[in-house]
């Protein structure tokens, strides 16, 4: 076995690990933290299957970034729908045999891919066009940007212009997933990607991607509007009552 496959192998479990365990400490952290006053943005659903629907029409279609801002919301939501669908398309290095919707997806997470790069490129111009959002754009929102648009700039490099071993690659990502490693074929425009996709696991937990996981915990969205028919009343101030 191969130095260059035994590294590769450790990044990714250590990157894995770093990704699942940052995660489910960040997701803790957030379910832990008390939202006792009701604070939805107004009109708020006044029942649970109203907040569930909200939330998924926010998750599906990006609703208040579509009432403040009609052009990040293109550009954003473009990128997120089209980042779907070429992890999807990636479905086909984890399974075997790749299931039939997979099959299906193959042609349109190809073209899932440029359209990615098309948000990212039109969100990135954003940070540097529009005067208040270069304001307040800090080196870590490029950073972000520049990662995930090399991520997806090795990818096509190695669909369109150098070609890897897209067999040898399934054979060592499945070998990663049942401990069985097998030989990582050592072509630079993979390694790359392979490595970039490592950095973006490594820091997913602690870089602003935590939006993903973040938006199910916004009390400005997940909350009941029921501030009338339930009093909230701190425990300082029900000592204070009795
Ligand atoms: C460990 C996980 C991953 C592996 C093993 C992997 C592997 C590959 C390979 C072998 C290709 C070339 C496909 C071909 O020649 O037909 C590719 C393409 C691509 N990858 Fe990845 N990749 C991974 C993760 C990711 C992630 C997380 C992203 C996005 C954030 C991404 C974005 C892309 C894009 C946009 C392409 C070009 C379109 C395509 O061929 O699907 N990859 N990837």
């Amino acid at each position: 076995m191969s130095a260059l496959t035994i590294s590769f192998a450790l990044l990714f479990y250590g990157a894995t690990a770093l990704l699942i365990g940052g995660l489910a400490y960040r997701i803790l952290l957030y379910a832990r933290t008390p939202a006792p006053l009701r604070i939805p943005t107004t009109p708020a659903p006044l029942g649970t299957p109203g907040v569930a629907w909200r939330m998924t029409r926010e998750v599906v279609f990006f609703e208040s970034l579509f009432k403040s801002n009609k052009w990040t919301w293109v550009f954003g939501w473009m990128f997120h729908l089209a980042l779907l669908l070429v992890l999807l398309r990636h479905l086909r290095y984890f399974t075997e045999p790749v299931w039939a919707v997979v099959v299906l997806l193959q042609p349109l997470g190809l073209y899932a891919a440029f359209a990615m790069l098309a948000g990212l490129g039109g969100l990135w111009v954003r940070r540097f066009a529009v005067a208040r959002v270069r304001y307040v754009s800090s080196p870590s929102d490029h950073l972000m940007l520049a990662l995930l648009v090399l991520i997806a700039a090795t990818g096509l490099a190695m669909k369109y212009v150098v070609h890897t071993d897209i067999v040898a690659v399934k054979a060592f990502m499945l070998g990663l997933v049942y401990v069985d490693w097998q030989p990582l074929p050592a072509d630079p425009l993979l390694l790359a990607h392979l490595a970039l996709v490592a950095l973006l696991m490594a820091v997913f937990p602690v870089s602003k991607l935590l939006h993903a996981p973040g938006v199910f915990f916004s009390p400005t969205r997940n909350q009941v509007d029921d501030a009338r028919e339930r009093r909230h009343v701190a425990a300082w101030a029900a000592a204070l009552e009795k």
